[in-house]
């Protein structure tokens, strides 16, 4: 198949190896970043937050969060050119989405009259609260499709990534402890360009299971 969305895909790999010489521009970073704040989510919620790891010294915290497990992704962390850790809400209190309605109203979306009815939604959230009260399984699950968005967006840009929810969560909430209150990480996303010579993923060939494995057309 030869269409752009399917060569994209085609194209985009894991990397295993970055070129630590190699480093992302500003101009391609902001699309990236437009891009993930562009990304849909369950009624709108948006309920994540998207840090953005690029000086040393925030990179030098990221690779001690591997201290204890996952160590086969560490290498990434200062030799590509960002790691973006995709952070989501534990919980999703009604203030969070009263926030969201008075940018609808902002952005013309709804009207101040309509904003109680459109308070209907947070249902959805209601229904995903957990025995503890909190939305995490619910506020992750929406941080993944930016994940998925930023994985085909940077395959556009030419951007090299790696998806790794080989990341010490626990560990994370504590070195980044400001960044991450009221937030929690289970997947963070490195990004750059892959190595001339040393990342073994670049040549292999795509593989997934047959379509007719997958889709079902009734
Ligand atoms: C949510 C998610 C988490 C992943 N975690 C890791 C990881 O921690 N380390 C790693 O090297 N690859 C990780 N991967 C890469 C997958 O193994 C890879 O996407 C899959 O094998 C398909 O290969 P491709 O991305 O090269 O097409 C992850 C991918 C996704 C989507």
């Amino acid at each position: 198949m030869t269409h752009c969305i399917i060569q994209d895909l085609q194209k985009r790999y894991t990397a295993k190896r970055y070129d630590p010489v190699k480093k992302v521009s500003q101009a391609d970073l902001a699309v990236f970043l437009e891009a993930l704040r562009l990304s849909a989510s369950s009624i709108n919620s948006q309920p994540w937050k998207f840090i953005v790891i690029e000086s040393d010294a925030a990179k030098q915290r990221m690779h001690d969060s591997f201290a204890n497990k996952f160590q086969f992704n560490q290498k990434h962390i200062k030799a590509c050119s960002h790691v973006i850790l995709f952070a989501h809400k534990i919980t999703y209190a009604r203030a969070d989405y009263d926030l969201v309605l008075e940018k609808n109203i902002e952005d013309n979306r709804i009207t101040r009259d309509e904003k109680e009815a459109a308070f209907g939604s947070y249902a959805f959230a209601e229904i995903n609260k957990d025995a503890q009260g909190q939305h995490k399984v619910w506020t992750k699950s929406q941080t993944y499709i930016a994940l998925g968005n930023a994985l085909h967006t940077l395959a556009r840009l030419n951007i090299d990534s790696t998806p790794m929810e080989g990341v010490d969560s626990t560990l994370l909430s504590e070195i980044f402890a400001n960044e991450l209150a009221g937030y929690q990480c289970d997947v963070a996303l490195a990004i750059g360009y892959h190595h001339p010579t040393e990342d073994y993923n670049a040549q292999s060939p795509k593989s997934r299971k047959a379509l007719t494995e997958v889709v079902q057309i009734i």
